[in-house]
């Protein structure tokens, strides 16, 4: 069923486990990430970054994500990840989905704020959650031009309290598109946001935090992690080996069988460390 971030936040509040957010590139890893979550019965959420959408219009991606969501046997919400505009938060609306995140971490506090808020009315008028995000999460990727800046926790009580969003990134070691798990979490900082902002917070650049830690910060209140290039380089990788394996074969859909089993197979294990884990042993 397609919910919204806000509702599925509710059941990772207790402390005891994170949502994971994969970001997803069309039809085959969105299917994946789905049946990973039947699999284990957890919620989670389908992202749209920007290159996503750069690939692919939005109503067309929107359409493909909400039919899937909406035939899932599991809470799914529909995300617009790092909308850097207040148009696009408004064509992710109008596309049908559940949720954006409006990234204004790059402009001045007062700006952030501002466009943060205008989003955050905006969204919640269509009943479609938002998140902010304040400091920023950089990116191990030189080519990309982003400043990262650890999150300051007095910034992060007043983004919230003025921007009215229901969930907020913060930046506390990692770092966007690592493609090994070597981030080294602030601890001391996130408990000091933690004392200061009840809203449930999200990490970015997932993929680099290490298995303990990603378990360790679903017993925060860490509400959603992010995760792109683990399932990137599941698909990618896999699907290069069967292309150099199989010179003969040219069909895509034959190319595409071990790609999906690997990123379901990733998406399991992520979500098992974000806490989903112990929960299933629990109820056995
Ligand atoms: O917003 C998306 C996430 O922050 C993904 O980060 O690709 O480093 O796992 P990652
Ligand atoms: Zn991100």
């Amino acid at each position: 069923m397609l919910v919204t971030l806000k509702e599925i936040l509710k059941e990772a509040s207790n402390k005891e486990y994170a949502i994971p957010g994969f970001n997803v590139f069309g039809y085959e890893d969105a299917a994946m990430v789905i049946e990973a979550a039947q699999e284990l019965n957890t919620p989670v959420v389908l992202m749209t970054n920007r290159d996503a959408i750069a690939h692919m219009p939005i109503k067309i991606l929107g359409d493909i994500l909400t039919g899937l969501a909406k035939e899932a046997k599991v809470p799914v919400v529909v995300h617009l990840d790092h909308g850097k505009s207040v148009e696009e938060v408004v064509s992710a609306i109008k596309a049908g989905f559940s949720s954006v995140m409006y990234d204004g971490s790059q402009l001045p506090l007062e700006e952030n704020i501002r466009r943060t808020r205008k989003a955050a009315e905006i969204s919640h008028y269509f009943g479609v959650s938002i998140e902010g995000e304040i400091g920023s999460v950089g990116y191990s990727d030189p080519n990309i031009e982003a400043k990262a800046i650890y999150t300051v926790p007095g910034e992060a009580k007043r983004f919230v309290e003025e921007t009215g969003i229901d969930a907020v990134a913060v930046a506390i070691g990692t770092l966007h598109r690592m493609k090994a798990q070597k981030a080294n979490i602030q601890y001391d900082r996130l408990r000091e946001i933690e004392e200061l902002v009840d809203t449930p917070l999200v990490i970015h650049g997932s993929t680099g935090v290490k298995d303990e830690d990603l378990t360790r910060l679903s017993r925060h209140r860490v509400g959603k992690v992010n995760i792109g290039t683990a399932l990137r380089m599941a698909f990618g990788d896999t699907l290069r080996d069967e292309i150099n394996s199989r010179p003969e074969e040219f069909d895509r859909i034959k190319f595409f069988k071990k790609p999906m089993i690997e990123v379901k197979n990733v998406a399991k294990e992520k979500i098992m460390t974000l806490g989903w884990g112990r929960k299933q042993v629990l109820e056995v």
